[in-house]
């Protein structure tokens, strides 16, 4: 096969990190209220914001993935929602809070960590760090309801309140995999660790981290994975039965598409995403002078499909 580089069908499915803009007003209910405020950038989807169909962002299947800016002292008011939504630190620390009755545990994580916010648990954030938090949320529904907000300044809630997640002093929880309290234990089996995490060698040269899924968080909706891709490293073409998303987080990585028996590459930065639809035969490889890390989630649950084979 021959490889092109004319505009093509892989072009309008990989997104550039500097072809997007933030935006501050992607969440109605934070109007009015600067501590509230964040920035979001919609790569695939809307995620909790009413602003679906955005020419330059790709159709939902069976996930979101956004970007999210919290600037420092700023927070998200205690929330939930109908299905699950995974936060992915990028940069900075974030605190994250699950409220049960008026109890709130708290846990602090930091670049490569992620938390599965369970269905229907009351969750927030909070920015107590020196530098912003950049984030990517996926929530695991392609058009997910309006979040049901449980302490908001707008509903009259005490603004401490509010930020402390609904916890009244006395009543915040310190994040402990190995404490005995209901929150304690629910939320330690939906945190990730990077560092903790088990790394899967996989014989075509790569590893994979994963973060839900078999072996990670468990879920009935999407896996999410880290992947660590060295130079030098190639994968063969392979497809799935749904769609995959992959974010490089470092490094740089050439993806590939056959079209109409014609190979189709494209090289993405830190920040750059594709979307391979379902059925779609793809690659990858690693041609840059450093190693890749790359966010992956895919549109289904269970444990891998593909033999990834070496190019
Ligand atoms: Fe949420």
């Amino acid at each position: 096969m021959n490889v092109i580089a004319k505009p093509d069908a892989l072009t309008s499915q990989v997104v550039r990190h500097v072809d997007k803009s933030f935006d501050w007003d992607a969440f109605p209910s934070n109007r009015g209220y600067a501590e509230l405020a964040r920035a979001q950038m919609r790569y695939i989807g809307a995620g909790g914001s009413p602003k679906v169909g955005e020419p330059g962002t790709i159709p939902p299947q069976h996930f979101t993935l956004s970007l999210i800016h919290k600037p420092v002292g700023n927070y998200a008011a205690c929330h939930a929602h109908e299905i699950e939504e995974s936060f992915l630190i990028i940069a900075g620390v974030l605190v994250v809070g699950w409220e049960r009755d008026g109890e709130v545990c708290e846990v602090k994580l930091g670049p490569k960590d992620m938390i599965l916010n369970a269905r229907d648990v009351g969750h927030g954030f909070r920015n107590d760090g020196i530098e912003p938090v950049l984030m990517s949320i996926s929530v695991d529904v392609g058009k997910p309801l309006p979040p049901r907000y449980l302490y908001h300044p707008k509903l009259g809630t005490d603004p401490a309140l509010a930020r402390s997640f609904g916890a009244a002093p006395g009543r915040t929880i310190p994040f402990d995999p190995h404490g005995d309290h209901p929150l304690q234990q629910a939320m330690a089996r939906n945190v990730i660790r990077h560092v903790e995490a088990p790394a899967i060698r996989e014989a075509a040269g790569f590893q994979r981290r994963v973060y839900v899924g078999p072996g990670g968080v468990e879920s009935d909706t999407c896996r999410k994975e880290m992947w660590g891709i060295p130079v030098g490293c190639a994968v063969k073409p392979h497809a799935r039965p749904v769609e995959e998303a992959l974010m490089v987080l470092e490094g740089n990585l050439v993806v590939g598409w056959e079209e109409d028996g014609v190979a189709v590459e494209k090289e993405l930065g830190p920040r750059d995403l594709v979307f391979h639809p379902a059925g779609r035969p793809h690659w990858f490889r690693n041609a840059g002078i450093g190693p890749c890390t790359a966010w992956c989630v895919v549109g289904e649950a269970g444990g891998e499909t593909v033999r990834f084979e070496a190019a």
